[in-house]
């Protein structure tokens, strides 16, 4: 028989390994993955690019809607598009990065996000990895496994450095500035009404400060499959 599908859920702050780890391990058990942070980056952009004021709640709630954001869930190969156009790129700048946390605590942005977020798992034929903030809390309270991780907030800035830096042909990266920032964005993205970044009860906490990333894709894998045998 065919395994029924596994849904895993992968939260944690910014820097902790969260996409690294997730790709890694669906790659490694053959499952569907999807970066939720791309797609509330994805929404961000195209309220930017449309003139939205993204200070301004009910203005991006009214639009909220309007984008059609589309996301390919090859752990290999994740690929999101925002009204046709490819928006990898474009996602990942820090006019983005800055705005981000704003469009997302607006319920209406979040209401539309998870609908496609539930959808894209439920018709995943093996089974998923989703990472994000608030998905062992409210997208997927059902998941099969749920991970929390977490990392000092030097560690966390180390890593994103490293991200900016290869990101920018090698330029130098400010690394208090970076901590600030990562910690600035956790701080909106904890504090704020709906869905903030959570722990869920029944989720497994791994602390990826002194972990190698092979290390965590071990540990996750494992609790992935001591599941199965029990489910
Ligand atoms: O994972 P990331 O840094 O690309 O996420 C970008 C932002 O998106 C993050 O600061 C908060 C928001 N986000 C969210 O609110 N809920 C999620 N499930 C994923 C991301």
């Amino acid at each position: 028989d065919a395994p029924v599908p596994v849904i895993v859920a992968v939260d944690g702050p910014s820097g902790t390994g969260k996409s690294s780890t997730s790709r890694a391990v669906a790659v490694k058990l053959g499952l569907s993955y999807l970066d939720t942070g791309a797609q509330y980056r994805a929404i961000t952009w195209w309220m930017l690019k449309h003139g939205v004021d993204v200070r301004d709640a009910s203005a991006v709630a009214a639009a909220a809607d309007r984008p059609e954001i589309v996301s390919g869930t090859d752990p290999v190969d994740p690929t999101i598009t925002v009204d046709g156009a490819d928006a990898a790129g474009p996602i990942r700048t820090q006019e983005v990065t800055d705005a981000v946390s704003a469009v997302s605590a607006v319920p209406g942005v979040r209401a539309r996000i998870t609908e496609l977020q539930r959808a894209i798992a439920a018709g995943a034929p093996t089974g998923i990895v989703v990472e994000g903030r608030d998905i062992g809390t409210t997208v997927l309270p059902d998941a099969d496994v749920k991970i929390f991780l977490t990392a000092s907030p030097e560690a966390r800035a180390a890593r994103r450095g490293g991200e900016l830096k290869a990101a920018g042909g090698g330029q130098g990266v400010d690394l208090d500035a970076t901590r600030e920032a990562l910690l600035k964005r956790d701080a909106a993205d904890s504090g704020r009404k709906t869905s903030p970044l959570r722990k869920a009860d029944d989720a497994v906490e791994v602390d990826t400060t002194e972990l190698a990333l092979d290390q965590v894709v071990e540990c996750v894998v494992t609790l992935i499959e001591e599941k199965r045998q029990a489910g």
